[in-house]
């Protein structure tokens, strides 16, 4: 709480929303504001919508909405004050550091250091250990590789790690905290990593954030991989890109394994980096992002490898990437590649990587036979599939006289089809969305905001009051003496009032950016509220015409609760008002 409100405007005047959340959607003009998918659900017709004009977005699906704060919030994963400090750190200005963030600062640089220290025993004991020297010599890794990635080997035994460590002053819950500690039933602290040969995962930075350790033989598991800490999330890290970010105009290869990367990194393809064992985050996506325009997947030639390379490319593209993908014919992955025809023929066939939408081509044609007429029409339907999903006309096109030039048709026909699916698969996604959406809205503000469906008037007041107070602080004196949040009849609403009621008196503008004590969630909630602002005049007058709605409400939900029918009620309400 101690990020003081001035820092934030400051901190929000800079971040342009539109390029934050351009970043993470492709995003499509529409008059003044911006629209795309929406990243919080999957979606197939853009109900997400960026604007420019008050800096904030929302999604008329789902509810997810707020300002450039939320959205890190919601998109990262972070907390406020880490939502804060990316947000910072994108423009340039740093966060006044409050009292636990420093110590969070403090612990992360004493696990670094723990990492550092263990990744220099680690490679010690590799020197010490021929088999795995041997090891790494036989999987063709020279001296100086060896070296450059600082591979290692952590012994057979208990707690070799720990006792090194112990001596260096950590205790046994330090080296638990950085990973490379577990405890077993009976309360023993022993070595996470036994027998293995490691590779440290190195961040950006240079900092070693956590470890991969293989087996030297065909037992199992093969890897380990550290476990998530303060300073690693698997789903966030990428083995090798500090070596890749500088390296070749943009491109990164993107491999499976730990060992195809280093095999590439010695044949004198730095740019390549793997995932941590795990199918391809879109946070991991986004990463490669920055660093990046284009991505070379290079995954395993299986069909297991052809699922990811698929799943990939998705991300990825989603990501603004653009895809190609890599043919190791005769291999089963870029190692064994390398070990068969070496960095010249892979370097060819980098150059002839296939686009994305060719390598989809080309892999519907697996197995047909396209002499014969059923498998020319096979394929035909399975390419007008593809070429439907093609959001370019002009793509459609190319592609489309490719493929008919290739098989010898008409490339009219085969585009009218596409576009005959592309409109029909456009039509369903509409009325799945519509299902959807329906959905979410039950879900979402209902989960948020129970209240509000059971006293839809006095709910829909309170919503114009507090459109109108957040656009009119001035009118909060005028508010505050015929009105108490008290009042309201739904809690919720309740706690945005007192929210932007302690804000004004603190001199402030009501803003998004203060309603801190709120879920990401419930800002989304308040979001939709205030786009309502349109709707309303935002006169006075309008204000006094309100609150008068949400005393009429109350009355009557009192008169309710007394159990009075209809009748009695309408008479009670006319004395009401003639008292008045
Ligand atoms: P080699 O088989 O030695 O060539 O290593 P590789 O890196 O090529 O392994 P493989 O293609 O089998 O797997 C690719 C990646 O998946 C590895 O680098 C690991 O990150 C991960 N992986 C493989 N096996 C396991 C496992 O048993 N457990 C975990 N957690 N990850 C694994
Ligand atoms: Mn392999």
């Amino acid at each position: 709480m101690a990020i003081p409100q001035s820092f934030i405007e400051e901190l929000k005047s800079r971040v342009e929303i539109e390029d934050l959340i351009g970043g993470y959607v492709k995003l499509r003009r529409q008059g003044s504001n911006l629209t795309g998918l929406c990243p919080f659900h999957s979606e197939k017709s853009p109900s997400f919508t960026v604007f420019v004009g008050s800096q904030s977005y929302y999604c008329f699906g789902c509810h997810a909405g707020g300002d450039a704060i939320n959205f890190v919030r919601a998109v990262e994963h972070l907390d406020y004050v880490d939502a804060v400090k990316f947000l910072a750190d994108r423009v340039g200005m740093t966060v006044p550091q409050e009292e636990g963030a420093r110590e969070n600062a403090a612990q992360r640089a004493d696990i670094l250091e723990l990492n550092k220290t263990a990744a220099r025993w680690f490679h010690e004991q590799l020197r010490k250990t021929p088999q795995a020297v041997r090891y790494l010599s036989g999987r063709g890794l020279s001296e100086k590789t060896i070296l450059h990635f600082g591979l290692g080997y952590a012994p057979e035994g208990w707690d070799n790690l720990l006792r090194h460590l112990e001596q260096k002053g950590y205790t046994k819950p330090d080296v638990k905290r950085a990973g490379l500690a577990a405890v077993n039933q009976g309360g023993r602290y022993y070595d996470y990593f036994r027998g293995r040969i490691m590779f440290p995962i190195i961040d950006v930075r240079g900092n070693v954030v956590g470890f991969g350790g293989r087996v030297l033989d065909d037992s199992k598991p093969k890897y380990l991989n550290s476990p998530d800490t303060p300073v690693f999330k698997k789903s966030r890290s990428l083995f090798s890109l500090c070596n890749a970010k500088g390296t070749r105009e943009g491109q990164l290869i993107l491999a499976e394994g730990y060992l195809d990367v280093i095999s590439l990194y010695q044949a004198g393809f730095a740019q390549a980096v793997a995932t941590l064992g795990t199918a391809l985050t879109s946070e991991q996506a986004r990463l490669m992002n920055r660093y990046a325009k284009e991505v070379v997947i290079a995954y395993d030639m299986d069909e297991a490898g052809r699922r990811a390379t698929q799943r990939a490319s998705e991300l990825l593209t989603a990501a603004g990437l653009k895809v190609r993908v890599l043919r190791l014919d005769g291999a089963k992955d870029p190692d064994e590649y390398l070990r068969t025809h070496g960095p010249e023929r892979l370097r060819a066939q980098l150059s002839r990587t296939e686009g994305y939408v060719e390598y989809r081509l080309s892999q519907a044609a697996v197995g047909l036979d396209l002499q014969d007429a059923a498998g020319k029409v096979s394929y035909l339907k399975e390419a007008a599939a593809i070429l439907s999903q093609l959001d370019s006309p002009v793509e459609r096109d190319v592609y489309a006289g490719r493929v008919a030039a290739q098989l010898g048709v008409e490339k009219d026909n085969l585009l009218t089809e596409a576009n005959r699916l592309r409109k029909s698969d456009r039509k369903k996604a509409q009325q799945q969305d519509i299902v959807q959406q329906q959905r979410l809205l039950r879900s979402g503000v209902g989960r948020v905001d129970p209240d509000r469906a059971r006293h839809l008037r006095a709910s829909r007041a309170e919503e114009g009051i507090l459109c109108l107070l957040y656009d009119h602080p001035d009118y909060y004196d005028e508010l505050s003496k015929e009105l108490s949040p008290d009042d309201f009849v739904t809690p919720f609403h309740r706690r945005v009032l007192v929210s932007m009621a302690n804000a004004i008196e603190m001199g402030e503008r009501p803003d998004l950016s203060g309603f801190r004590e709120f879920s990401i969630e419930e800002i989304g909630v308040i979001q939709g509220i205030l786009l309502r602002r349109e709707r309303f005049s935002g006169t006075r007058e309008e204000l006094r015409e309100l609150m008068e709605t949400l005393q009429q409400e109350r009355r009557r939900g009192a008169a309710l609760q007394h159990g009075m029918d209809d009748e009695e009620l309408r008479r009670y309400l006319q004395s009401m008002g003639q008292r008045k």
